[in-house]
């Protein structure tokens, strides 16, 4: 499933985060592509494993900790450090698909992405271009969002970013290990817990069916969650 999370930073966190970029030397993109993702990506990027990008990337994991919204939609049950980019005029990712498994920095241990993320640092009035295009089961999303916001999408799905044709767009983005890997179980599940919540506001109070449901789902979780 493909999902808007909007405003995951604060103005005052999106602002600290873009100083820190702003104020880094950025490199070439291809360096942390795979062999195939490296013939389509036209990009700059941040050092994996710079201070730079350490210190963004822990201002955006905690703003990810505090958010339900992101919690119910991936299920996380690890967190790769985001990563940034920036794609000046000309600059474009060609479709591809994300890879299966990821290796924690400093060696730590290999994930498998299920979830990837996509947070917008820039304006959209900053720039032209540089949509990020989703193909999924019911056609392509064209995904520009306001500073501070978040796309999720299936890490497995074609996906490509067009080319920035005035302007610059930098972005933070990163992969889930998710506790459920099968994204259609994960979007039903989803989808359950958001009619919870909506029932529950909707009455002001809980009555027995809405605690029968809340059971359901986290017994279903309970069955098909893999730690
Ligand atoms: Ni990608």
């Amino acid at each position: 499933m493909v999902v808007e999370i909007p405003d995951v930073l604060t103005k005052s966190e999106l602002a600290e985060v873009r100083r820190i970029i702003d104020a880094a030397e950025l490199v070439d993109g291809r360096e942390t592509a795979g062999e195939l993702a490296a013939q389509a990506k036209r990009n700059l990027q941040l050092p994996q494993e710079g201070q730079a990008a350490r210190e963004a990337g822990e201002i955006i994991l905690k703003a990810l900790g505090r958010n339900p919204l992101f919690n119910s939609v991936a299920l996380p049950l690890r967190v790769l450090p985001p990563l940034f980019n920036r794609y000046e005029v000309g600059m474009a990712f060609d479709a591809h698909v994300d890879g299966a498994v990821r290796a924690m920095p400093s060696g730590g241990p290999r994930m498998r992405a299920d979830v990837s993320s996509t947070l917008f640092l820039t304006d959209p009035a900053d720039y032209d271009g540089g949509e990020l295009l989703i193909e999924h089961a019911y056609g392509t999303s064209s995904v520009k969002l306001p500073a501070g916001s978040m796309i999720l999408y299936p890490a497995g799905s074609l996906h490509r970013v067009s080319p920035v044709t005035r302007g610059a767009r930098t972005s933070a983005f990163f992969w889930t290990q998710s506790m459920l890997k099968d994204d259609g179980l994960r979007s039903l599940l989803y989808d359950l817990d958001m009619a919870i919540i909506e029932v529950r506001q909707q009455l002001g109070h809980d009555t027995h069916g809405t605690l029968s449901l809340t059971g359901v789902y986290h017994n279903l979780l309970r069955r098909a969650i893999e730690l």
